[in-house]
């Protein structure tokens, strides 16, 4: 088979998306070849299709996560042999293709218990979790937390997770049918946006506090709001912007309640190989325990990228979105 993948020439729309057949070469010093099963699909993933983060040298392949078999192994490498299943997730994007080399330390073998189509975009979800709950903050049975856009993909995640803890969850969405949805998900009380009296009711809730900490992925149409329902000494992490980047902020508005600001990225977390591994594992043992339920497989042909990309810009977020190659 020769080997294809997405390749964008200009930043623009889906349709930019284009498949193209590439050369892939041998595997050098530290690489492995892998012959790729399922590829995450990301809202990351626009970010660098329209250019909003420059981060992609054009023409490049984007795609931050897959799965697949090693096929063979350049010198160096120690710890794999040809036929592991390994899933990855990298900076360097190069994701959406057939078949790619890979630097070996990106690399996690995969248990057999957990599958391809649900692992390829469900991993950097998950570390997403660990580092929002464990490293960005040590989140607490004791604390109250409100979740934006609770129903999408890291939402259900993070919302089940800290409902396992004991934590209180209060989740935010756009549509009264997510919210019903973010319920299934482990939110304890899901509320609308715009819903009118939206501040009063996370008031009432916390009996007047406000939450200790607000996850806040939505960005630009939420994030004032966001620090408006903050306890005193409150916490918000701002871990992505679906709805826009987020306008500037004055000192001045954190002291009022001083509260606290984090705007974490999970390829720091995960850039020491060692941390990055560790929470690779301690994500494979959440899913054997069954801690979460994880959304149903929702495969696109990699030669319809663009579709997979219509879909998470549509707002219909959430599934588990994956490119078969
Ligand atoms: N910092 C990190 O390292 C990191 C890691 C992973 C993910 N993220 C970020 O986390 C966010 C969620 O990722 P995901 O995989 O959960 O995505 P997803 O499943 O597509 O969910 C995105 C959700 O955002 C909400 N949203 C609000 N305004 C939107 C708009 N204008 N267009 C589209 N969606 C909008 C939608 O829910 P409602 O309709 O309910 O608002 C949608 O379901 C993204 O911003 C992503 O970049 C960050």
């Amino acid at each position: 088979m020769v080997p294809k993948a997405i390749m964008i020439r200009e930043f623009g729309n889906s349709r930019v998306l284009q498949i193209e057949e590439v050369n892939i070469g041998s595997p050098g010093e530290g690489e492995l070849f892998i012959s790729q099963s399922a590829i995450g699909v990301h809202y990351h993933d626009i970010y660098v299709r329209t250019g909003l983060y420059k981060t992609l040298n054009l023409p490049g392949v984007p795609g931050i996560e897959a799965t697949g078999t090693v096929e063979s192994i350049g010198p160096g490498v120690t710890d794999f042999k040809r036929g592991d299943r390994i899933v990855y997730v990298t900076s360097s994007y190069g994701a959406y293709t057939t078949h790619r080399l890979l630097d070996a330390r990106l690399a996690v073998k995969l248990p057999e218990f957990v599958s391809d189509e649900l692992i390829a975009t469900n991993f950097s979800r998950a570390l997403t979790v660990q580092m929002l709950t464990k490293q960005v903050l040590n989140l607490q049975s004791s604390h109250t937390i409100l979740v934006t856009a609770a129903s999408g993909g890291v939402g259900r995640l993070l919302c089940q997770y800290a409902n396992s803890l004991g934590v209180r969850v209060i989740g935010s969405v756009s549509t009264f049918e997510k919210a019903e949805l973010a319920r299934s998900y482990g939110c304890d009380y899901s509320l609308i946006y715009g819903q009118q009296d939206f501040i009063r009711m996370v008031m009432d809730i916390t009996d007047g506090k406000g939450v200790d900490v607000v996850y806040d992925s939505v960005g630009a149409d939420t994030f004032f709001q966001s620090l408006e329902v903050l306890s005193l000494c409150g916490h918000l992490v701002n871990f992505g912007q679906s709805s826009g980047p987020v306008d500037p902020l004055r000192m001045t508005t954190l002291a009022k309640k001083s509260l606290t600001i984090s705007r974490p990225i999970l390829f720091h977390y995960t850039a020491d190989t060692a941390i990055y591994k560790t929470m690779a594992y301690s994500v494979f043992n959440i899913f054997r325990e069954g801690t979460l339920r994880l959304p149903p497989a929702e495969p696109r042909s990699l030669k319809d990228a663009s579709t997979a990309h219509d879909i998470l810009e549509s707002r219909r977020g959430g599934g588990s979105l994956y490119l078969v190659p």
